[in-house]
């Protein structure tokens, strides 16, 4: 296959990944594949001083219903609206959970300690190039998923609700030092990509990217 060929591969993936809030639960592939796609991501995503901060925890089944029951009860327990608990729950089981499975993404923050402790004069790089690995690994996983007829979205609730972290690592006996970066629930389409109240639109690229050439 030709450089160009390869290319085309590439941004047709880029161009292709999208937020699809409407999932089901059924998966295109074995989850066999899944894992293999996971590992595959985490495997080639870079790191700064190549440190492989990131991990990843496929859940299926049971154990993506747990993760998402949990987030629940954290979302209504951090919600004092009646009518915003009900939408808040309403959208984690009806986009989140109502998936096939769950990528959770995390930084080992041991990792990244030593490498400050090793070199005191990157401290502050280490926490930022930490969290710019993590966006990288979620990027590739969310590429590879809706490559294989899956559709994801990036979820933030450890950011949201402080208790997530520790009753994630808990409930899936993981490294505390494992900090959560994210949560990507995905599953086989039920429907268009996007939120059809907000269709997705592109600024000028004029404005955004800016060449000197020759
Ligand atoms: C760093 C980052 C954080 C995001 N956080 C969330 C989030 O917490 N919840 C959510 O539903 N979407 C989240 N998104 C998805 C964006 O809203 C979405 O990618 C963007 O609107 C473009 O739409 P597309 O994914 O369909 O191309 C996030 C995306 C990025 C890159």
């Amino acid at each position: 296959m030709s450089g160009q060929n390869l290319s085309d591969g590439f941004f047709a993936a880029m161009e292709n990944r999208r937020s699809y809030y409407g999932i089901k639960k059924e998966c295109p592939i074995s989850d066999a594949e899944l894992e293999a796609i996971v590992k595959r991501c985490v495997k080639h995503s870079p790191t700064s001083f190549n440190m492989q901060s990131s991990r990843a925890v496929l859940l299926t089944g049971k154990h993506h219903e747990l993760l998402w029951e949990k987030i629940a009860e954290l979302s209504d327990k951090n919600t004092e609206d009646e009518g915003q608990k009900q939408a808040g729950r309403g959208k984690i089981e009806g986009c989140f959970k109502a998936g096939y499975g769950t990528v959770v993404f995390f930084e080992d923050q041991d990792v990244v300690n030593n490498w400050s402790k090793q070199m005191p004069m990157f401290e502050e790089g280490f926490k930022i190039w930490s969290e710019d690995a993590a966006g990288i690994l979620h990027y590739t996983v969310w590429t590879a998923l809706c490559a294989n007829g899956l559709g994801a979205t990036l979820q933030h609730y450890a950011t949201l609700f402080k208790e997530a972290q520790g009753e994630v690592t808990s409930a899936f006996q993981l490294p505390s030092n494992w900090k959560c970066t994210a949560m990507m629930p995905f599953g086989t389409p039920a429907g268009p990509p996007g939120n059809p109240a907000h269709p997705k639109e592109f600024q000028d690229l004029d404005e955004r990217v800016k060449t000197f050439l020759g």
